[in-house]
Protein backbone atom coordinates (compact mmCIF):
# COMPACT_ATOMS: atom_id res chain seq x y z
CA UNK A 1 0.00 0.00 0.00
CA UNK A 2 1.75 3.33 -0.74
CA UNK A 3 -1.10 5.94 -0.26
CA UNK A 4 -2.77 6.45 2.77
CA UNK A 5 -5.00 8.94 1.39
CA UNK A 6 -8.20 8.41 2.78
CA UNK A 7 -7.61 5.39 4.55
CA UNK A 8 -8.80 4.16 7.42
CA UNK A 9 -5.85 3.54 9.93
CA UNK A 10 -6.50 1.81 13.03
CA UNK A 11 -3.74 2.12 15.86
CA UNK A 12 -3.74 1.05 19.74
CA UNK A 13 -1.78 2.42 22.46
CA UNK A 14 -1.95 5.84 20.28
CA UNK A 15 -1.46 8.11 23.09
CA UNK A 16 1.96 8.00 23.04
CA UNK A 17 5.55 6.90 21.90
CA UNK A 18 5.17 4.96 18.34
CA UNK A 19 1.47 5.27 18.79
CA UNK A 20 1.55 8.34 18.63
CA UNK A 21 4.02 9.38 16.10
CA UNK A 22 2.21 6.85 14.05
CA UNK A 23 -0.88 8.79 14.65
CA UNK A 24 0.84 11.68 13.25
CA UNK A 25 2.54 10.66 10.33
CA UNK A 26 -0.34 8.77 9.11
CA UNK A 27 -2.79 11.92 9.97
CA UNK A 28 -0.23 13.81 7.76
CA UNK A 29 -0.26 11.26 4.94
CA UNK A 30 -4.01 11.83 4.46
CA UNK A 31 -5.36 8.77 6.82
CA UNK A 32 -8.41 8.94 8.63
CA UNK A 33 -7.33 7.71 12.27
CA UNK A 34 -9.46 5.34 14.52
CA UNK A 35 -7.23 5.43 18.03
CA UNK A 36 -6.99 3.87 21.03
CA UNK A 37 -4.82 3.79 24.46
CA UNK A 38 -6.19 2.58 27.76
CA UNK A 39 -5.39 6.64 28.99
CA UNK A 40 -8.10 8.69 28.09
CA UNK A 41 -6.22 12.00 28.78
CA UNK A 42 -3.27 11.37 26.12
CA UNK A 43 -5.74 9.29 23.52
CA UNK A 44 -7.71 12.84 23.79
CA UNK A 45 -3.80 14.95 22.99
CA UNK A 46 -2.87 12.74 20.30
CA UNK A 47 -6.64 13.47 18.64
CA UNK A 48 -6.10 17.06 19.50
CA UNK A 49 -2.17 16.38 17.89
CA UNK A 50 -3.94 15.24 14.50
CA UNK A 51 -6.44 17.98 13.82
CA UNK A 52 -4.15 20.77 14.86
CA UNK A 53 -1.91 19.49 11.88
CA UNK A 54 -5.23 19.04 9.86
CA UNK A 55 -5.79 15.58 10.25
CA UNK A 56 -8.98 13.33 10.93
CA UNK A 57 -8.86 11.20 13.85
CA UNK A 58 -11.50 9.89 16.61
CA UNK A 59 -10.82 7.65 18.95
CA UNK A 60 -12.00 5.35 22.28
CA UNK A 61 -10.18 4.59 25.20
CA UNK A 62 -10.42 1.10 26.62
CA UNK A 63 -7.94 -1.83 28.09
CA UNK A 64 -6.64 -4.16 24.30
CA UNK A 65 -6.51 -7.06 26.77
CA UNK A 66 -10.15 -6.78 27.26
CA UNK A 67 -12.00 -9.49 24.32
CA UNK A 68 -15.28 -7.85 23.87
CA UNK A 69 -13.69 -3.98 24.46
CA UNK A 70 -11.88 -4.53 21.12
CA UNK A 71 -14.40 -6.18 19.45
CA UNK A 72 -16.82 -3.18 20.18
CA UNK A 73 -14.41 -1.04 19.17
CA UNK A 74 -13.91 -3.01 16.04
CA UNK A 75 -17.28 -2.41 14.83
CA UNK A 76 -17.74 1.26 15.43
CA UNK A 77 -14.44 2.40 13.52
CA UNK A 78 -16.33 0.11 10.82
CA UNK A 79 -19.53 1.40 11.74
CA UNK A 80 -18.16 4.99 11.69
CA UNK A 81 -15.79 4.81 8.70
CA UNK A 82 -17.40 2.49 6.61
CA UNK A 83 -14.38 0.61 5.68
CA UNK A 84 -10.78 -0.65 7.74
CA UNK A 85 -7.67 -0.60 5.57
CA UNK A 86 -4.92 -0.62 7.89
CA UNK A 87 -4.84 -1.70 11.74
CA UNK A 88 -1.41 -1.32 13.94
CA UNK A 89 -2.07 -3.69 16.66
CA UNK A 90 0.94 -1.48 19.48
CA UNK A 91 -0.54 -1.28 22.59
CA UNK A 92 2.04 -2.48 25.22
CA UNK A 93 3.60 -2.20 28.31
CA UNK A 94 7.20 -3.78 30.42
CA UNK A 95 7.85 -4.07 34.09
CA UNK A 96 10.43 -3.35 36.21
CA UNK A 97 13.51 -5.88 35.54
CA UNK A 98 13.04 -9.30 37.06
CA UNK A 99 14.49 -13.11 36.93
CA UNK A 100 11.56 -15.52 36.06
CA UNK A 101 11.93 -17.14 39.24
CA UNK A 102 10.89 -14.19 41.04
CA UNK A 103 8.44 -12.86 38.56
CA UNK A 104 4.72 -13.46 40.41
CA UNK A 105 1.71 -14.89 38.00
CA UNK A 106 -0.30 -11.90 38.23
CA UNK A 107 2.73 -10.00 36.69
CA UNK A 108 2.79 -12.74 33.88
CA UNK A 109 -0.93 -12.79 33.26
CA UNK A 110 -0.62 -8.60 32.87
CA UNK A 111 1.91 -8.66 30.56
CA UNK A 112 0.79 -11.26 28.38
CA UNK A 113 -3.13 -9.78 28.74
CA UNK A 114 -1.93 -6.67 27.13
CA UNK A 115 1.16 -7.88 24.69
CA UNK A 116 -0.15 -10.94 23.49
CA UNK A 117 -3.89 -11.26 24.02
CA UNK A 118 -4.11 -7.64 23.29
CA UNK A 119 -2.71 -8.15 20.10
CA UNK A 120 -4.41 -11.59 19.20
CA UNK A 121 -7.95 -10.01 19.66
CA UNK A 122 -7.09 -6.92 17.82
CA UNK A 123 -6.13 -9.35 14.89
CA UNK A 124 -9.07 -11.06 14.84
CA UNK A 125 -11.73 -8.67 15.89
CA UNK A 126 -10.66 -6.61 12.54
CA UNK A 127 -9.88 -9.35 10.08
CA UNK A 128 -13.65 -9.58 8.58
CA UNK A 129 -12.96 -5.59 7.91
CA UNK A 130 -9.87 -5.89 6.46
CA UNK A 131 -10.88 -8.93 4.08
CA UNK A 132 -13.40 -6.78 2.88
CA UNK A 133 -10.89 -4.27 1.13
CA UNK A 134 -9.08 -4.41 -2.31
CA UNK A 135 -5.80 -4.04 -0.46
CA UNK A 136 -5.19 -3.58 3.61
CA UNK A 137 -2.23 -4.21 6.08
CA UNK A 138 -2.10 -5.58 9.73
CA UNK A 139 0.97 -4.87 11.76
CA UNK A 140 1.28 -6.20 14.83
CA UNK A 141 4.41 -5.30 16.97
CA UNK A 142 6.79 -7.06 18.17
CA UNK A 143 10.32 -6.71 19.29
CA UNK A 144 13.08 -7.32 19.16
CA UNK A 145 12.75 -9.52 22.22
CA UNK A 146 10.15 -11.29 19.66
CA UNK A 147 13.56 -12.48 18.22
CA UNK A 148 16.47 -13.40 20.99
CA UNK A 149 16.13 -14.20 24.66
CA UNK A 150 16.90 -11.72 27.37
CA UNK A 151 16.88 -11.56 30.98
CA UNK A 152 15.13 -9.57 33.42
CA UNK A 153 12.26 -9.25 31.06
CA UNK A 154 11.02 -12.95 31.39
CA UNK A 155 6.85 -11.48 30.67
CA UNK A 156 7.69 -9.22 27.78
CA UNK A 157 10.03 -11.59 25.78
CA UNK A 158 7.51 -14.54 26.19
CA UNK A 159 4.57 -11.92 24.71
CA UNK A 160 6.66 -10.84 22.11
CA UNK A 161 7.74 -14.22 20.72
CA UNK A 162 4.76 -14.93 20.60
CA UNK A 163 3.36 -12.00 18.72
CA UNK A 164 5.76 -13.03 16.00
CA UNK A 165 4.75 -16.65 15.53
CA UNK A 166 1.27 -15.44 15.37
CA UNK A 167 1.65 -12.77 13.39
CA UNK A 168 4.26 -15.12 11.12
CA UNK A 169 1.71 -17.99 10.52
CA UNK A 170 -1.31 -15.51 10.24
CA UNK A 171 0.68 -13.92 7.24
CA UNK A 172 1.17 -17.72 5.49
CA UNK A 173 -2.41 -17.96 6.13
CA UNK A 174 -3.57 -14.71 4.89
CA UNK A 175 -0.79 -15.07 1.69
CA UNK A 176 -3.71 -15.55 -1.12
CA UNK A 177 -5.71 -12.65 0.45
CA UNK A 178 -5.68 -8.98 -0.01
CA UNK A 179 -4.26 -8.60 3.49
CA UNK A 180 -0.86 -8.20 3.73
CA UNK A 181 0.42 -9.10 7.12
CA UNK A 182 3.63 -7.32 8.91
CA UNK A 183 5.82 -7.91 12.00
CA UNK A 184 7.41 -5.57 13.42
CA UNK A 185 10.73 -5.74 15.41
CA UNK A 186 11.76 -2.44 17.18
CA UNK A 187 14.74 -2.43 19.08
CA UNK A 188 15.67 0.56 21.82
CA UNK A 189 13.02 3.45 20.74
CA UNK A 190 12.99 6.42 22.87
CA UNK A 191 9.39 6.62 24.31
CA UNK A 192 8.39 6.84 27.52
CA UNK A 193 7.50 2.78 27.89
CA UNK A 194 9.74 2.96 31.15
CA UNK A 195 8.41 5.30 32.52
CA UNK A 196 4.66 3.86 32.23
CA UNK A 197 5.93 0.99 34.20
CA UNK A 198 3.46 0.59 37.37
CA UNK A 199 5.32 -0.14 40.44
CA UNK A 200 4.95 0.65 43.77
CA UNK A 201 8.25 1.63 43.73
CA UNK A 202 8.71 5.09 41.56
CA UNK A 203 12.54 5.32 42.39
CA UNK A 204 13.23 1.73 41.37
CA UNK A 205 11.06 2.81 37.99
CA UNK A 206 13.04 6.38 37.43
CA UNK A 207 16.63 4.71 37.36
CA UNK A 208 15.60 2.11 35.09
CA UNK A 209 14.29 4.45 32.75
CA UNK A 210 17.58 6.54 33.08
CA UNK A 211 19.31 3.52 32.21
CA UNK A 212 17.01 2.65 28.86
CA UNK A 213 16.75 5.98 27.90
CA UNK A 214 20.54 6.32 27.57
CA UNK A 215 20.33 2.69 25.64
CA UNK A 216 17.28 3.61 23.41
CA UNK A 217 18.65 5.25 20.01
CA UNK A 218 16.15 5.71 17.83
CA UNK A 219 13.69 8.43 18.29
CA UNK A 220 9.86 7.41 18.28
CA UNK A 221 9.37 9.86 15.05
CA UNK A 222 11.77 7.82 13.36
CA UNK A 223 10.60 4.07 14.37
CA UNK A 224 6.77 5.31 12.87
CA UNK A 225 9.07 6.87 9.60
CA UNK A 226 10.33 3.20 9.15
CA UNK A 227 6.92 1.72 9.58
CA UNK A 228 5.34 3.75 7.24
CA UNK A 229 7.94 3.27 4.84
CA UNK A 230 8.11 -0.58 4.84
CA UNK A 231 4.23 -0.72 4.76
CA UNK A 232 4.64 1.15 1.47
CA UNK A 233 7.56 -1.08 0.47
CA UNK A 234 5.47 -4.11 1.43
CA UNK A 235 7.88 -5.68 3.75
CA UNK A 236 6.94 -8.47 5.76
CA UNK A 237 9.01 -7.56 8.42
CA UNK A 238 10.68 -4.09 9.73
CA UNK A 239 13.24 -4.13 12.17
CA UNK A 240 13.61 -1.39 13.53
CA UNK A 241 17.13 0.87 14.98
CA UNK A 242 20.86 -0.24 14.12
CA UNK A 243 20.84 -1.96 17.16
CA UNK A 244 17.75 -4.38 16.59
CA UNK A 245 19.50 -5.00 12.58
CA UNK A 246 22.89 -6.38 14.48
CA UNK A 247 20.95 -8.08 17.34
CA UNK A 248 18.69 -9.61 14.54
CA UNK A 249 21.61 -10.77 12.20
CA UNK A 250 23.55 -12.05 15.15
CA UNK A 251 20.77 -14.34 16.37
CA UNK A 252 20.63 -15.63 12.92
CA UNK A 253 23.91 -16.37 12.12
CA UNK A 254 24.59 -17.55 15.53
CA UNK A 255 20.77 -19.27 17.06
CA UNK A 256 22.59 -19.86 20.35
CA UNK A 257 26.06 -18.20 20.67
CA UNK A 258 24.78 -14.73 20.15
CA UNK A 259 23.80 -15.30 24.46
CA UNK A 260 27.46 -15.00 25.24
CA UNK A 261 28.56 -12.30 23.43
CA UNK A 262 25.43 -10.27 24.60
CA UNK A 263 25.58 -11.06 28.00
CA UNK A 264 29.08 -11.89 28.68
CA UNK A 265 29.03 -9.25 31.16
CA UNK A 266 25.26 -8.68 32.07
CA UNK A 267 25.10 -9.27 35.86
CA UNK A 268 21.45 -11.15 35.80
CA UNK A 269 20.92 -11.11 39.88
CA UNK A 270 22.48 -7.74 40.43
CA UNK A 271 19.84 -5.82 38.13
CA UNK A 272 16.79 -8.14 38.88
CA UNK A 273 14.28 -7.13 41.72
N1 LIG B 1 10.28 1.61 23.30
C1 LIG B 1 10.95 0.54 22.93
O1 LIG B 1 12.19 0.49 23.07
C2 LIG B 1 10.25 -0.62 22.29
C3 LIG B 1 11.04 -1.64 21.76
C4 LIG B 1 10.42 -2.73 21.18
C5 LIG B 1 9.04 -2.80 21.13
N2 LIG B 1 8.30 -1.80 21.66
C6 LIG B 1 6.85 -1.94 21.60
O2 LIG B 1 6.28 -0.82 20.95
C7 LIG B 1 4.94 -0.64 21.40
C8 LIG B 1 4.73 0.81 21.80
O3 LIG B 1 5.56 1.08 22.91
P1 LIG B 1 6.19 2.52 23.22
O4 LIG B 1 7.63 2.34 23.38
O5 LIG B 1 5.65 3.53 22.30
O6 LIG B 1 5.61 2.73 24.70
P2 LIG B 1 4.77 3.91 25.39
O7 LIG B 1 4.60 3.50 26.81
O8 LIG B 1 5.36 5.22 25.10
O9 LIG B 1 3.37 3.79 24.61
C9 LIG B 1 2.53 2.68 24.78
C10 LIG B 1 1.09 3.16 24.84
O10 LIG B 1 0.24 2.01 24.98
C11 LIG B 1 -0.75 2.31 25.94
N3 LIG B 1 -1.22 1.07 26.55
C12 LIG B 1 -0.53 0.25 27.38
N4 LIG B 1 -1.31 -0.77 27.76
C13 LIG B 1 -2.51 -0.60 27.16
C14 LIG B 1 -3.72 -1.33 27.17
N5 LIG B 1 -3.87 -2.44 27.91
N6 LIG B 1 -4.76 -0.88 26.42
C15 LIG B 1 -4.63 0.24 25.68
N7 LIG B 1 -3.51 1.00 25.66
C16 LIG B 1 -2.46 0.57 26.39
C17 LIG B 1 -0.04 3.20 26.95
O11 LIG B 1 -0.97 3.98 27.71
C18 LIG B 1 0.84 4.06 26.06
O12 LIG B 1 0.17 5.24 25.65
C19 LIG B 1 4.74 -1.64 22.55
O13 LIG B 1 4.08 -2.79 22.08
C20 LIG B 1 6.16 -1.98 22.94
O14 LIG B 1 6.27 -3.23 23.56
C21 LIG B 1 8.86 -0.72 22.23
Amino acid sequence: MNNFQGKTVVITGAGSGIGRALALQFGEAGARLALNDWNEATLRETIALVEQRGGIAWGHSFDVSQKEAVYRFAEDVAARFGQVDVVINNAGITLEQCMIERTGYPDFEKVIGINMWGVIYGSKAFLPYLKARPQAVLANVSSIFGVIGYPNQGPYVTAKFAVRGFTETLRIELAKSPVAVVCIHPGGIRTNIARNIQSDHPKRVEKFAQVFEKMAITSAEAAAAQILNGIRKKKKRIVIGPDARKIDWMARLFPSAYERWIFRKYDVEKFSI
